[in-house]
């Protein structure tokens, strides 16, 4: 029976190779790969150091930096065989690196090891992805802002229990969703602070015993200093549980957007038309015009949180320090990122894209008895009513404009004398629904010039 050779960077105590589903179950070059330019960024600033510290030569560093280049560009030219024997992607550049330079490229991997190679070549890659996130966040918030402008002082129904509450800005409700979105940036930014620290020279878990230099791979890598402890730092995987417990946050709000859109452009709202460049049609019914695109950003949010779930679960109960569950960190963060990504840049095309209806959004602000706290307050001002009894008042006239199968506006003086005898016609400036918002003045509230203020204050923090 013919075996298989040992593996070729580890197997110098093996007698014999693994078997095909050893090999299946252990492999993570199918999607490591996509880390190719970290581990090479990574190796690159570890032979520097090498030779900086007079570990190895300038002239092998030289030859192992150079070589690395080589084959970075092979693989973004799509020319790079990967090999499921070797596992993954640290050991398919190394084994490269030996056909490509020869002897020096054994070098490469002193006082390191791949514990520490992956923890920075995936903490480099979860970066780039936080900051890919925080300009997505902006872009949505430009096309966010861009509406508000539009329609600062357009009203529309402000709903809780999406029932027609009070009027509200088109302005103020676009509003909403930058300041959440705004959180979500925050939170993006915070989380990069805290995994801008470099695991490299952890070595295995215990630190090596060659004086290598690891503030200046950190440096040379953008990591604001080495992590402190080498058996934390190969172990440590919070920072993609944080960038998915961001991106879970993230991706909710999106959702209870896209859910808003996907209401609002129904027949029965009409508040808002999606472009047809986002929008589908259906392959039976003629008329169709579907928001494909808000109901699967809708979606989006069960894959990232169940990453975020799966990779918890996968942490949970490891001894320190590195066990190879956590090779199972990756497909999650990856997968959750791309959604991630395509769910901000789809929101912010359908959101740059929409129309706002209007006349419909108008129509809507005023009916479901929209002015009825304006009205008791109306009566607290101008009554002295207490407000408890302002809104019992106003309750009795809303049942009888409910009888009458009319809004409050349309009760006649007399009517509302009949529950109050000293309403005067003055109440009828307060019931219209622009007055309503633009009484609306209080910090944060929906008044036209409350909502400008703060279109501006996000233009300038964003500019
Ligand atoms: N492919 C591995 C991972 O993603 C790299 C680290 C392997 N380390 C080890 N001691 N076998 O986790």
């Amino acid at each position: 029976m013919t075996q298989k050779t040992s593996n070729q960077m580890w197997g110098g105590r093996f007698a014999a190779g693994p078997d095909a589903i050893m090999e299946a179950i252990n492999a993570s070059i199918g999607f490591d790969k996509r880390m190719a330019a970290q581990d090479i960024a990574g190796s690159r600033a570890h032979a520097a150091m090498l030779a900086a510290q007079g570990i190895i030569s300038d002239k092998d560093a030289e030859a192992i930096r150079e070589g690395l280049l080589t084959i970075l560009s092979e693989i973004e030219a799509g020319q790079f065989t990967f090999s499921t024997a070797l596992e993954d992607i640290h050991m398919n550049v190394e084994a490269r690196l030996k056909e490509v330079i020869g002897e020096p490229a054994g070098r490469l991997h002193t006082g390191r090891s791949r514990n520490d190679q992956v923890a920075t070549d995936f903490r480099l890659w979860t970066r780039d992805q936080v900051d890919a996130a925080i300009e997505g966040l902006k872009a949505l918030m430009q096309a966010l802002l861009a509406q508000a402008e539009a329609g600062a002082d357009w009203v529309m129904p402000g709903f809780t229990h999406l029932q027609t509450a009070q009027p509200v800005t088109w302005g103020h409700h676009m509003m909403a969703y930058v300041e959440m979105f705004a959180r979500d940036l925050s939170r993006f930014t915070d989380a990069r602070a805290r995994m801008n620290e470099s695991p490299l020279g952890a070595a295995a878990l215990a630190g090596t015993s060659f004086p290598i230099d690891r503030h200046m791979t950190a440096e040379a890598l953008g990591f604001d200093r080495p992590a402190a402890n080498s058996l934390d730092a190969v172990s440590d995987r919070d920072f993609a549980l944080e960038f998915l417990s961001c991106a879970s946050i993230c991706a909710m709000h999106l959702s209870r957007m896209a859910e808003e859109l996907v209401i609002w452009s129904s027949a029965q709202f009409r508040f808002v038309v999606l472009s047809d460049r986002f929008s589908t049609g259906s392959s039976i019914m003629p008329q169709k015009k579907n928001p494909d695109a808000a109901e699967l950003i809708r979606a989006k949010i069960g894959r990232i949180f169940g990453a975020n779930v799966a990779l918890t679960m996968v942490m949970k109960g490891l001894p320190l320090a590195y066990s190879k569950d956590m090779q199972e960190d990756k497909e999650q963060v990856f997968d959750a990122a791309d959604n991630l990504m395509l769910a901000l840049a789809a929101m912010t095309g359908m959101v740059g894209d929409m129309t706002a209806n209007r006349p419909a959004l108008e129509a809507a602000a005023g009916a479901g008895f929209s002015t009825a706290t304006d009205l008791a307050d109306w009566l607290v001002r101008a009554l002295g009513m207490p407000f408890r009894d302002a809104h019992h008042v106003t309750g009795s006239l809303v049942a009888k404009a409910e009888a009458k199968g009319c809004d409050l506006p349309d009760l006649s003086l007399t009517e509302m004398q009949e529950v109050h005898e000293a309403i005067t016609d003055e109440v009828f400036t307060v019931l219209g629904v622009h007055n309503s918002v633009a009484s609306r003045m209080s910090y944060g509230g929906t008044a036209p010039a409350r909502v400008r203020e703060q279109i501006a204050r996000w233009k300038d923090t964003l500019s």
